[in-house]
């Protein structure tokens, strides 16, 4: 019988501090073959053996740390809190690459009340990330930042999808499409992209978080911004416009739709456009382990999407 032969996935902690991890401790690291128990590598080397890690490693697990962090609060609208937490200097080189996030939660609470960010921006005054408060948990966490400290897990890398295309791109022309709280992960994208030396436009949206709050960061490093009411009505018509340019990669920050959309109008404009997108899966462990984020292959393979990078076509939820 022909077998499908898939691509293996790459991990965004492979190689890293945080590499060996349970997934490899339970045979089920979906980088290397010999962890799942099979006699071949077929990992097609991406300049890490994580078989090796594990071997030096002796059975020890690397975790993330927790640490307790003061923070700065402003409220940005009815909805919408700016976050400055004061993180230890070694986070804060770590947390500087698109994808950045942490799970953050009230001190007197539990784990099961920490809530995913991304890192909106590293500055002198802190590591800085805004939250629309939205449910339990985010409600929780902004009336604690009001009054106490936070507890903070980190540092997590996999909030965007697509980084090896955000970091190929070079000397090109780079599109960011952003509404609502999605704009928080704009930033260090564009970092990213204009160290690349790339010329970047962004078209933002308020959405439900009421106000473009990426706009000024994003000027700042020379972006030419575009703010608009609506993406569906103004910005996506834009967006196709820019497409005609033939950009070598779009960011779009924001729901699962507004990625949809994005990928059509790039399909729409032909062959050779890139696209990265923001994390909107349901993160709760970070490592692959709660089963949470957990989507399949179109050939059955578990992806935890809290590390695995993946193209868009293999997994099932973009067939729908
Ligand atoms: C990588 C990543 C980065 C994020 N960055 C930010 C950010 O910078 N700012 C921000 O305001 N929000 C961010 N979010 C979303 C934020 O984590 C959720 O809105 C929050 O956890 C909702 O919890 P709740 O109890 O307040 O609301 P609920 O009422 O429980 O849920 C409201 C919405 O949030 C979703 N949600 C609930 N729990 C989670 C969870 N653990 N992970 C992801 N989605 C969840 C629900 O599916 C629902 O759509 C991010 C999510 C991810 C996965
Ligand atoms: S968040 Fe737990 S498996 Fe991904």
């Amino acid at each position: 019988m022909e077998q499908v032969v898939e691509r293996p996935l790459v991990c965004v902690d492979a190689g890293s501090e945080y590499c060996p991890c349970y997934l490899a401790a339970s045979g089920e690291c979906f980088v290397c073959s010999l962890l799942r128990g099979q006699k071949f590598c077929a990992c097609s080397w991406s300049g890490t053996c994580s078989y090796l890690h594990y071997l030096w490693s002796q059975g020890k697990i690397k975790t993330r740390r927790e640490v307790e962090v003061k923070v700065m609060h402003e409220e940005l609208g009815p909805h919408l809190v700016r976050l400055v937490l004061d993180l230890p200097p070694a986070w804060i080189q770590e947390l500087g690459n698109p994808g950045a996030f942490l799970f953050l939660r009230p001190e007197n609470l539990p784990p099961t009340a920490a809530v995913p960010v991304t890192l909106f921006e590293i500055s002198e005054a802190g590591a800085e990330v805004v939250l629309y408060v939205d449910g339990p948990k985010t409600r929780l966490l902004a009336l604690a930042a009001a009054t106490s400290c936070l507890v903070a897990k980190g540092p997590y890398y996999n909030g965007v999808q697509g980084l090896a295309a955000l970091k190929r791109a070079r000397g090109e022309e780079a599109v960011l499409v952003a509404g609502g709280v999605g704009q928080s992960a704009t930033v260090l994208v564009a970092r990213q992209l204009l160290r690349g030396g790339n010329r970047v436009r962004a078209c933002l949206a308020p959405g439900r978080a009421g106000v473009n709050y990426a706009a000024g960061s994003l000027k700042a490093l020379g972006v030419e911004v575009r703010e608009v009411k609506s993406l569906r009505a103004e910005g996506l018509p834009l967006v196709c416009t820019w497409l005609q340019e033939k950009p070598a990669v779009v960011f779009s920050a924001g729901p699962d739709a507004l990625h949809r959309e994005v990928a059509a109008l790039i399909a729409k404009a032909g062959a050779g456009i890139e696209l990265a997108t923001s994390q909107n899966a349901v993160f709760c462990c970070g490592e692959g382990l709660c089963g949470s984020c957990v989507t399949f292959t179109t050939g059955g393979r578990r992806v935890p999407r809290c590390k695995a990078q993946f193209l868009r076509e293999e997994v099932t939820p973009w067939l729908k």
